[in-house]
């Protein structure tokens, strides 16, 4: 039986087993999809395992998406330009690590209602997502991406990726057509991001890349004001479905079941 993993610290909270293994069944795949909370001393081993074939696939979260790299035989061009990997595979005996966050993120967009070309983008947040988001909107043709983080050096980090990027300070207002919240604020309900929302126009986009809660305060506030709003979950649910086509070869379905699964 083939197995597959989800890595990070902490790992309780990944909903990655219940969406790959509904699909590994739903397909009659021979294969098990586990998490393992790990420390960063365990990656390099772990990923022998992928060389040796005991795993045959492994997903990257929170905090290793970066770590993995120096252990990896070759990278993606997507993976290599973010600094970032969510998955990981053998082909040709080499272990590759690719990012499907990306992808995810884009087709979650093209589903919404909503043209992004030549829009201006203030992204809320600077870590291990952030890249990932950058290098989509940019391939859809946005005009600007601004960048506010509490931490201003990390925001500065991400400008030695993408030189394009504006930054600005945490709480400054800025214009845009699209915001997204790329920060943990949100996790918790009672979470609230202290930004003053009362001058936007209406009919911006507000994204929040959390998608439990299904709708954060910052979502809450973006839908009081009369602009559109959607939460993480597609991205979520795209970026699973790329990771198991690249491993199994089929494109699993998404339906109405799917999302039921994941608010269980
Ligand atoms: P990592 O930084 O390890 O990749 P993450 O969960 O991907 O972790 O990112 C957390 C993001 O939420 C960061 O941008 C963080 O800001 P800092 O870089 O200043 O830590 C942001 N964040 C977390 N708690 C926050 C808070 N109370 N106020 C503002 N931003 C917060």
């Amino acid at each position: 039986m083939k197995k597959f993993l989800v890595i990070g610290n902490p790992i309780d909270h990944s909903l990655s087993p219940k969406l790959h293994n509904y699909w590994i069944k739903n397909n009659n795949i021979k294969a098990i999809y586990e998490k393992q909370k790990l420390e960063s001393s365990q990656v390099k081993d772990l990923i022998l395992k992928v060389k040796k074939k005991e795993i045959s696939g492994i997903n990257i979260t929170v905090p290793f998406k970066k770590t993995v790299i120096p252990y990896l035989d070759e990278l993606s061009v997507e993976a290599k330009r973010t600094e970032s990997v969510n998955t990981i595979y053998l082909h040709k005996e080499k272990t590759v690590g690719h990012n499907t966050d990306i992808e995810g993120f884009e087709r979650s967009i093209n589903d919404i209602n909503f043209d992004i070309k030549d829009k201006k983008i203030l992204i809320l947040g600077a870590g291990g997502v952030v890249p990932s988001l950058i290098f989509a909107l940019e391939k859809m043709g946005v005009s600007r991406i601004t960048l506010s983080n509490r931490t201003k050096e990390k925001a500065e980090d991400l400008k030695k990726l993408f030189r394009n990027l504006s930054i600005i300070n945490w709480g400054q207002n800025e214009d845009f057509d699209m915001i997204i919240n790329a920060t943990s604020l949100g996790l918790s309900e009672e979470d609230k991001i202290d930004l003053d929302f009362s001058q936007i126009k209406k009919n911006k986009l507000f994204y929040d890349i959390i998608y439990n809660p299904s709708e954060t305060n910052f979502l809450k506030k973006g839908k009081d004001f009369g602009n559109k709003t959607e939460n993480g979950l597609k991205m979520f649910i795209y970026q699973a479905q790329a990771s198991f086509e690249i491993w199994h070869g089929i494109r699993p379905k998404i339906d109405n079941d799917v999302i039921k699964l994941l608010y269980l």
